[in-house]
């Protein structure tokens, strides 16, 4: 075993941020801990079990590997290896073999997951990792006998095949028994389904060494009866040689080989995946045209390779990350800022809502509202694919404004199944693109042109796209003046137009009313505080009048929520389709909703008279408790026709008084706003990963990223999370504690630095790279203040205020900045 663990740490892992890893030093964890491996196009879900699969860009139309959702045991089906030694069958990742092992190790990393184990003094360590640019995911393992004496051992790899459409692939079993076809060549396994006639893609699984078998049919390798544990072919101690035709496809490697005492052999298999031009299908004997498989695993097929690859992954990572590191008092908070946040802003970037251990991979497109928020997380890494994904969501979007509200990644068109009329949909286009530029000071892209309804036709600039997002709240604006809220607001479960009494209905698509009078004003808080930023855009670029007419709505909406959204105590959430409100004292149930104090408060709405504070106590009094701050309360225990699915869900779980953990940071930025950095980092913690690690078996998901719910204070398993990776969690808890509480903010002429943080922080250090230079910002508290900068100083020299201008390409500059 490489270092041994440090004192602190729960009874499953901890963390190693020397390695950027995360631990788990028991397999049993309570939910398996997972990690993504890839990073443009081929990815893999591993468990801490090796469980998971793989896919190229689309999660349901090219799925490499089969899995099988909602398994018994949990997790069961992934990428195994088995090791046997005479009778006794033991796996690197504890699983499938499930053989009790001496040691056992797993570092998820970035990219990259690592498996420590050993059984009988024979000590593995397999890495599986995507290198960078490769349509492939890497296996690197390595035995060593740790004994005086030779030993005798067999390796077995396996992995099961997807036909490739993995929603079709778990049901259209009269067919798919007859398709599955696969060659074997040497170590190279194939699997070539459907190639014969309108694929141009197959996949394989190859390993650098001569092989002394292989099974590809999953009957002759398991046996009919058996699961993954104990394997018939293992069991026996020989491979079967068998070609799968039809049935279940599969690739197992076998290897029979000597350990010297002492003596490590390593190994490298590489699964990949291949497209091949409609005129290169076949060799000139009318066979598979093998050319590309076998020069991806050429480029693999040796341990220098392999480390040149890892290396190129780490630098990668640290190049990314480097853009925003801090060095404070709180090594859980460095650890998330530095590390684990920003991979998981990366993560969610890449993989939207797809696929996790929670989200299939087979249901969800892209989501037109989730896509712009987790650019929030990722601008300041990647802005060149920001740039990229913010034009082909602005493609999905209608002339009137209204959008799509998912679009598929993998033909960018909008999803016409779930079509549109989620009304805050629209403004977070704004946001992303503020967001965008306020990083790169990229103005130009508002000049690109875009098309509405992805026509060609209909093209207009950027620009023209954020005038129609905010021209569509204005246009659709209901009795009180508030906007419609059409199907939902972001929260999807608030379904004030759907009244459905059909459980065969969806509550997403369904719309039985005209929705004329159901209003949102958390819509309303998002229009001023996005709309803000829209009429300092139209100023910068000398918009006038653009810019005049826009602040009369704003203007107009500030008015609407004083008369009709402010409830005595808190924001109210939203009148239903009678007009009748909710999120009020009037209510019995869902008195109080989070979502509209923090927009709303977000926009500025109550920071001159006092009632920000008052919301902000009233959240912290009825909505805030241990394991965060829920969305509503009281929970409604009741279905409600009249509200949708929020009444659906038992109380405190999910939208229904679950701890949203997405909506959690507009608190901390609303307190922020308000000065109270004690508040706001009290509630950072409550949620952020490494600050729960020491709930890990009551959190259950994986301490080191962020779930998107965890059950709340009326739910039966209060502090239980669920739904862990992909969210927006992850982006807005980036943006709050990163340009909120740490209060180092991007705008359109430099870094605004404007720190809220818990009085008795005494300092930290951040550095920075923005628009290509480097800040060196150092932060003092002497006083013991949570907000306001007394003095700062540039390269030595004092400056007026707290912006510091953009400075050119790499240059590297050193700020001080006194608070006081
Ligand atoms: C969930 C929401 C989710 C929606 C997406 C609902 O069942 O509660 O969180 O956004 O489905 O379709
Ligand atoms: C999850 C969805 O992905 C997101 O779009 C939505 O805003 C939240 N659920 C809240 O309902």
């Amino acid at each position: 075993m490489p270092e041994k663990p440090p004192n602190k740490q729960t009874e499953f892992g901890y963390f190693d941020d020397e390695h950027k890893e995360y631990v788990i030093i028991d397999p049993k964890t309570p939910y398996p801990w997972i990690n993504y491996l890839g990073n443009d196009g081929f990815y893999s879900l591993i468990s801490n079990t090796t469980g998971g699969y793989t896919f190229y860009k689309d999660a349901k139309f090219r799925r490499l590997t089969r899995y099988r959702y909602n398994n018994v045991p949990v997790d069961s089906g992934g990428k195994y290896f088995y090791i046997r030694e005479g009778g006794c069958v033991w796996s690197p990742g504890w699983k499938p073999a499930q053989a009790p092992l001496d040691q056992y190790q797993c570092r998820h990393g970035l990219g990259y997951s690592r498996f420590l184990s050993s059984k009988r003094q024979v000590h593995c360590d397999l890495t599986c990792f995507v290198p960078l640019g490769t349509r492939a995911e890497v296996q690197r393992l390595r035995l060593s006998n740790r004994t005086e004496a030779p030993k005798k051992l067999q390796l077995y790899s396996l992995l099961e095949w997807c036909l490739w459409n993995a929603e079709d692939d778990m049901t259209n079993f009269q067919r798919n028994f007859s398709t599955g076809e696969v060659e074997v060549d040497g170590s190279h396994i194939y699997h070539k389904t459907e190639y014969r006639e309108r694929r141009d893609h197959y996949a394989f699984y190859s390993v650098n060494s001569e092989i002394q078998g292989f099974d590809t049919d999953r009957e002759a390798f398991l046996g009919l009866y058996n699961g993954f544990e104990a394997p018939e072919a293992v069991t026996r101690g020989r491979a079967g040689n068998s070609i799968a035709h039809g049935w279940s496809p599969i690739a197992s490697h076998f290897l029979e080989f000597e350990l010297g005492p002492g003596e490590t052999k390593e190994w490298i298999f590489v699964l990949g995946y291949v497209e091949n031009p409609a005129g290169e299908k076949w060799t000139a004997d009318g066979g598979l045209n093998k050319t590309r498989a076998l020069q991806m695993a050429a480029d693999f097929d040796s341990g220098e390779k392999v480390t040149r690859a890892l290396a190129a992954l780490a630098d990668y990572w640290q190049n990314l990350l480097d853009a925003y590191q801090i060095s404070g008092p709180d090594t859980r908070l460095n650890r998330m800022v530095n590390i684990w946040n920003q991979y998981q802003c990366m993560v969610t970037f890449n993989f939207s809502r797809s696929a996790s251990f929670f989200e299939s991979g087979i249901g969800r497109g892209m989501g037109f509202r989730d896509s712009n928020q987790d650019l929030l997380g990722v601008v300041h890494m990647i802005p060149e694919r920001a740039r990229e994904r913010i034009l082909d969501i602005a493609a999905t979007q209608f002339e009137d404004g209204s959008a799509y509200h998912q679009y598929q990644p993998l033909t960018k068109r909008g999803n016409a199944a779930i079509g549109k009329n989620f009304n805050d949909d629209p403004l977070w286009l704004i946001q992303s693109t503020l967001a965008y530029i306020k990083e790169t000071g990229d103005f130009d892209i508002l000049e690109e042109s875009v098309p509405f309804d992805n026509d060609p036709a209909k093209a207009n600039s950027l620009f023209a796209h954020l005038t129609a997002s905010f021209d569509h709240v204005v246009n659709n604006l209901g009795p009180h003046g508030l906007p419609l809220i059409g199907r939902a607001d972001w929260n999807d479960c608030l379904n004030l137009n759907c009244f459905s009494q059909d459980p065969n209905e969806s509550f997403q698509t369904t719309e039985n009313r005209a929705g004329e009078v159901a209003e949102s004003v958390m819509i309303a808080g998002m229009f001023i505080a996005f709309g803000r930023d829209y009429v300092a855009l139209c100023r910068h670029r000398g918009h006038t009048e653009e810019a005049e007419r826009a602040e009369r709505h704003l203007q107009a909406m500030a008015t609407a929520i004083d008369r009709h959204g402010w409830d005595g105590d808190w924001f109210l959430r939203a009148y239903d389709a009678a007009g009748k409100p909710i999120g009020s004292h009037a209510n019995r149930q869902g008195r109080i909703f989070i979502e509209p104090q923090g927009f709303c408060i977000m926009a500025g709405v109550g920071l001159d008279d006092g009632r920000a504070r008052t919301a902000l106590d009233s959240v912290n009094k009825l909505l805030a408790y241990e394991h965060g701050i829920v969305l509503n309360y009281p929970a409604y225990t009741q279905y409600h026709p009249e509200y949708g699915e929020i009444s659906t869900y038992p109380q405190g779980y999910k939208e229904n008084g679950g701890v949203f953990c997405h909506s959690n940071p507009w608190i901390m930025i609303a307190e922020t706003l308000v000065g109270n950095g004690d508040r706001a980092f009290d509630y950072y913690t409550r949620l952020a990963p490494a600050f729960r690690e020491k709930h890990a078996a009551l959190h259950k998901t994986e301490p080191y990223v962020y779930a998107q719910m965890i059950a709340g204070k009326e739910a039966a398993t209060p502090g239980q999370a669920k739904n862990s990776w992909l969210t927006g969690t992850a982006a807005w808890n980036y943006y709050a504690v990163t340009q909120f509480i740490l209060g180092v903010r991007p705008t359109f002429d430099g870094l605004l630095i404007d720190p809220c943080i818990p009085a008795a922080m005494k300092g930290f250090q951040i550095t920075r790279k923005f628009r290509g230079a480097t800040y060196e910002i150092s932060v003092a508290n002497p006083a013991g203040v949570s907000r306001g900068v007394q003095q700062m100083w540039v390269d030595g020299t004092a400056v007026a205020g707290n912006l510091l201008p953009v400075f050119a390409p790499r240059s590297y500059h050193r700020v001080e900045v006194l608070l006081g």
